[in-house]
């Protein structure tokens, strides 16, 4: 791509070489082929990617240690790759018309000891694969024309200032894989019209300030495997035509983002392989080159948040696949990218992509979403609508992993009336392990993030039971409003479980981390828990305990009657933060038993139960009956109030959605009303959901809303 590139001097030189060589092989050239080489015209590109034919010398791989006597006159290429070669002690300056020699892979250990002569016209000299350690000052200068110098995979520690004085013509530069521990930007002075530099699995493990500063037409920069951490801010100063940098395989934990403003041409940016945990709100805004991005095989990539890319206006291509963890896109992470056609996200642990993700993106073509645990939920309705004119890419290998009903199915081919339009938060696991460790005085971030419908909102619980709302900070943590909980400066206070929560209007999700400092964490003491029952009313309840610690509490309560046998046993799931519910629409002056029960992350939990006769009503009481209608009634209401939303089943980790819910231990005549007033789905799995389950939000200062019922 940068090779193609060329000016005008080059090609009017080369064309000058190309009618030499033809005079030369039709005025019968001196000198024989040597013995076992192979000598035939070939095709040949030039440094500038220029198709011609050359007389090419082949002595490849024949096990010679010096150079053959003497050469044809005419060889344009002279091919001497793997032979044992440890010097060239007689110059080469009857070669009058060569081009290109290739020592590669021989057993030079010092370029003073490769006297090639004065070669005006040479172009390309490889000497990759040798013994090579040091670079002594002007060792090149009499080869002022080389285009491209490969001294790829030796032994070089040391560079002079001047070691490249005199090729100022210079385009390509091969210097990975060596033993170079910094770099020095005297070496560049030489080379001002240098494109292509390859500096990669060097051990440079820093770069430094206008490092590059006089490369101002270096095109290409590939910085590749050389455990690089950080990019200081004007690393790049300088480089004012660089379209292509590679960072592949580095240790990069954030996007460098101040150092790639700098790079005013970017076009092609590869960040492949790096440790970055999430790509954040502005890493990738207002670069107005670039048009195509790598962040591939990212083994830390959890999330790219909102406005992690903005205003791109010639983005044409993204790709972000095989990243084991990546488990979240925020359906507002791109901003302005008018041009972007491809987005490559396979592989990944993608649950969904939200709509709003594509129809961000006006000029969106195609999408590979395949090879991703992909949730059939309502977050994934829109591809199954088949309205979108999107191409998703091997439509084939696009499978949902859950619903378990739907289990190995192709998204495509489930129909979205199966789906219903809200639903439930559900916590990408991928985003959050369950166990993190972190050494004392160091800190941890801690990813949450959840797909839902309508977007969910997310909290924190620390393992005090305080609730952390996003842009909350203290001196010990700190909540990104994109749901990452920040721990700095740990000490072993601030071990123990953290609880995410991630809720909306339908419901909410939690999923706890326990840290651990220094190996060491706070075990949530198993400890009594008490339960009270603070009021009681004909129809409701108020109940309230005290627990620390707690990951989730469940709270259920039924009837209690004579034989005490229980009916129709009631369930709430709460989050750990909630320590008082309100139970309502219960019967008077009857006999309840609520229990509660509190879940921490270690195995174990803490269980109480009390009974409770509700008070008994005056007005209306006349017959059983009649309260029965009452609450038939009153129940019929609220059903109507929530048609359209869903249920979940028990096990909280299946989360279901369907186009309607029903309540299996409803009494029959119950159920039945509401039943007559709204339609209900054609699911063949109705039967076998069983839900006693209500999914609660629970709001501190707040009533905690029954939001199944
Ligand atoms: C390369 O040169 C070294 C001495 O510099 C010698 O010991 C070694 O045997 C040579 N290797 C080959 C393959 O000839
Ligand atoms: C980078 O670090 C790894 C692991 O420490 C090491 O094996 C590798 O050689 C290093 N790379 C360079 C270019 O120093
Ligand atoms: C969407 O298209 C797929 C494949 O063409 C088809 O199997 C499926 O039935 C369509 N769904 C709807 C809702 O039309
Ligand atoms: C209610 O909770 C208690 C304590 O967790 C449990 O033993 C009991 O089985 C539950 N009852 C129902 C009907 O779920």
């Amino acid at each position: 791509l940068v090779k193609g590139t060329f000016n005008l001097i080059v090609v009017a030189y080369l064309l000058a070489e190309l009618s030499l060589a033809a005079f030369v092989l039709a005025s019968e050239g001196t000198g024989h082929c040597p013995a076992l080489c192979l000598c035939e015209i070939r095709p040949w590109f030039s440094p500038s990617s220029i198709y011609t034919e050359a007389t090419t010398v082949d002595c490849n791989d024949l096990g010679l240690s010096v150079l053959p006597e003497s050469l044809p006159s005419e060889t344009q290429v002279l091919l001497l790759q793997s032979n044992n070669i440890v010097n060239v002690d007689k110059t080469l300056n009857y070669l009058v018309n060569i081009m290109e020699i290739d020592l590669s892979q021989n057993n030079i250990s010092s370029v003073n000891d490769v006297c090639l002569g004065s070669l005006p016209q040479l172009l390309s000299l490889h000497l990759e694969e040798n013994w090579v350690q040091e670079l002594p000052d002007s060792c090149l200068i009499s080869l002022p024309n080389l285009q491209e110098f490969y001294i790829n995979h030796n032994l070089i520690f040391s560079i002079s200032s001047q070691a490249f004085q005199g090729l100022s013509r210079l385009l390509r530069l091969h210097l990975n894989s060596n033993r170079l521990t910094s770099i020095n930007s005297k070496w560049f002075e030489s080379l001002p019209n240098l494109e292509i530099l390859m500096l990669g699995e060097n051990p440079i493990f820093h770069l430094s300030d206008m490092n590059f500063k006089p490369l101002a037409n270096l095109r290409s920069l590939v910085l590749a495997r050389m455990n690089l951490t950080e990019v200081p801010d004007n690393t790049f100063v300088g480089l004012e035509n660089l379209e292509s940098i590679s960072f592949f395989d580095n240790l990069l934990n954030r996007v460098p983002r101040l150092a790639l403003t700098k790079v005013h041409n970017l076009k092609f940016l590869d960040l492949n392989k790096n440790p970055i945990e999430r790509i954040q709100r502005g890493d990738f805004m207002d670069m107005v080159h670039l048009k195509e991005l790598g962040i591939n095989s990212m083994p830390e990539l959890v999330s790219i948040d909102s406005f992690a890319f903005n205003n791109l206006p010639e983005m044409t291509k993204i790709e972000a696949t095989n990243n084991p963890r990546l488990s979240y896109i925020h359906p507002k992470a791109f901003h302005k990218l008018l041009k972007l056609e491809t987005l490559m996200l396979n592989s990944n642990a993608l649950t969904a992509l939200h709509h709003s993700t594509v129809e961000s993106l006006p000029n969106l073509r195609e999408v590979s979403l395949h090879s991703n645990p992909i949730h059939c939920n309502c977050v994934i309705r829109w591809v199954t609508m088949n309205r979108t004119t999107i191409r998703f890419m091997e439509p084939d290998s696009l499978f949902c992993v859950e619903p378990p009903e739907y289990q190995g199915q192709h998204v495509r081919q489930v129909h979205f009336r199966e789906m219903t339009e809200i639903c439930l938060p559900l916590i990408s696991s991928g985003s959050l392990t369950d166990q993190v460790e972190v050494s004392k005085k160091s800190s941890v971030s801690l990813h949450c993030r959840a797909f839902g419908e309508p977007e969910p909102e997310i909290y924190w619980v620390t393992p005090l039971g305080d609730r952390v709302l996003p842009g909350r900070m203290s001196d010990k943590y700190y909540m990104h409003p994109e749901g990452t909980f920040e721990i700095y400066d740990a000490t072993e206070q601030e071990a123990g479980p953290y609880t995410c929560v991630a809720h909306n209007v339908v419901g909410a999700d939690l999923k706890s981390v326990l840290v651990l400092v220094d190996g060491y964490t706070a075990l949530p003491s198993k400890q009594l828990l008490h339960v009270y029952i603070t009021s009681v009313q004909s129809h409701s309840v108020l109940v309230s305990w005290k627990s620390t610690g707690a990951l989730q509490s469940h709270v259920n309560w039924s009837i209690l009657t004579e034989g005490q046998h229980i009916l129709m046993p009631f369930k709430a799931r709460l989050p750990a933060d909630v320590k008082k519910y309100h139970i309502k629409q219960l019967k008077p002056s009857t006999q309840y038993l609520v229990c509660v029960e509190v879940i921490a992350t270690q195995p174990g939990y803490s269980r109480d139960c009390v009974s409770v006769t509700t008070k008994g009503t005056v007005v209306l009481r006349k017959t059983t009956q009649n309260w029965d209608s009452l609450v038939m009634a009153t129940c019929a209401l609220s059903f109507i109030s929530i048609t359209g939303l869903h249920r979940e089943t028990t096990k909280h980790t299946h989360i279901h959605t369907y186009g309607q819910f029903r309540f299996t231990n409803y009494p029959q005549h119950v159920f039945g009303l509401w039943e007559d007033a709204g339609e209900l789905s054609e699911n063949p799995h109705r039967e076998n959901m069983q839900t006693t389950d209500r999914t609660i939000l629970g709001k501190q200062g707040r009533k905690p809303e029954i939001l199944q019922l």
